[in-house]
């Protein structure tokens, strides 16, 4: 039995994770987040009273509180997905990037360090591998790729990322790191391409495509993400960095083209905007490594994924128009405070 620390795990993937886990193992779950903007609790409603399930609210920058929700919970095993995620926002500023995923990971670190944590895994991103060329497919990020991230966001991943490096190889601390491609998938915040396309769409806006749209990005479905973790969880081996990607290249024009076309709209609210400063080309993961040495591999191919997520976000429209109105953030006042 494990008692796992799930930092982060009111965001996209965390509350995804969280659920991954629950149907998926016995293991106890502590989700530990501060409910920035992108926590959103209503994501977990359907588990919050699940007798291995419980919440802290909690800034993983805070030692003291770190702290004591590893002591209180005799956790054993911590998964850092807390993070200021979107680029965008890093690009207007950096600080609270910064704060989080530097300096949280590093308090998250000395916390695993002093209760002699048995496993430490880091969330982190394909995006530390900088931008690949457009032109030759045939490339694509290794895990031995050397680090080159572009915009602030990836920058502040990185430096996570070496700070868990150096955590593991000074203070032999059992560290693993994950880096993923795009993920898609229920309760994405939609400010992100995805599902800020399907609600555009859904409510005929005009739809803002970045430059020529031409940006590659490798989307995966975020349970595989989650199955992914956790075969890394399980079977990784310490201080091993391991990548995880759908092998499923896209033009983000494409990307948009197809949500209309499921959704049975026209292209003509399409526009391009100006391009996003710094703007990566191409992702693109190779996942040779976790496949062949863990044995995992994603079950969602692309064309089932997306219409699963597009269902979703038809059938879900109240918990996105929550998001969008802010009245998702009353939802910790309302169900919890008072606990
Ligand atoms: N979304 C993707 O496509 C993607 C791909 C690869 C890796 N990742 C990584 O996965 C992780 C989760 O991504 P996401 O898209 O779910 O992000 P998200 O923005 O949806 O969620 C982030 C969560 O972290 C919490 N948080 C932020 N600052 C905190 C702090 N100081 N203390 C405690 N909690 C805090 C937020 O409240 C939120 O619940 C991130 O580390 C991200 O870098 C994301």
């Amino acid at each position: 039995m494990k008692n796992l620390l799930v930092t982060g795990g009111a965001g996209f993937i965390g509350s995804n994770f969280i659920k991954y886990v629950l149907n998926n193992t016995e293991y106890n779950i502590c989700n530990f987040d501060k409910l920035t903007y992108a926590g959103n609790l209503e994501n977990l409603s359907d588990i919050e009273s699940d007798s291995r399930y419980k919440f802290i609210k909690g800034d993983i920058c805070d030692l003291e509180n770190v702290k004591s929700a590893i002591s209180e919970n005799e956790i054993d095993t911590i998964i850092n997905f807390a993070a200021e995620s979107h680029v965008d926002r890093s690009i207007l500023g950096s600080r609270e990037f910064v704060v989080t995923n530097v300096l949280g990971t590093q308090v998250l670190l000395d916390s695993a360090k002093e209760f002699k944590i048995e496993k430490f895994l880091q969330v982190s991103t394909d995006e530390v591998y900088g931008s690949l060329p457009e032109d030759d497919k045939s490339i694509k990020f290794t895990e031995e790729t050397p680090i080159a991230s572009n915009s602030p966001y990836s920058s502040s991943k990185a430096g996570a990322d070496l700070l868990c490096r150096a955590y593991y190889h000074t203070h032999n601390l059992p560290v693993l790191i994950t880096r993923c491609s795009n993920n898609y998938g229920p309760y994405q915040f939609p400010e992100k391409l995805i599902p800020l396309m399907i609600a555009k769409a859904i409510d005929g806006e005009k739809l803002p495509v970045y430059g020529d749209g031409k940006n590659v990005r490798d989307w995966l479905y975020v349970d595989d993400h989650c199955s992914g973790i956790l075969s890394v969880l399980d079977k990784g081996i310490n201080g091993e960095v391991y990548n995880i990607g759908g092998n499923n290249e896209w033009y983000n024009i494409d990307i948009v083209k197809l949500i209309l076309k499921l959704l049975g709209k026209s292209e003509d609210n399409i526009t391009y905007v100006k391009d996003r400063p710094g703007h990566d080309r191409r992702y693109a993961i190779d996942s040779s490594k976790i496949m062949s040495e863990l044995g995992w591999a994603p079950k969602f191919q692309f064309p089932e994924g997306i219409e699963k997520t597009i269902k979703w976000y038809r059938n879900n429209e109240s918990w996105w128009r929550k998001v969008m109105s802010g009245e998702y953030m009353k939802y910790y006042e309302k169900n919890y405070s008072s606990k």
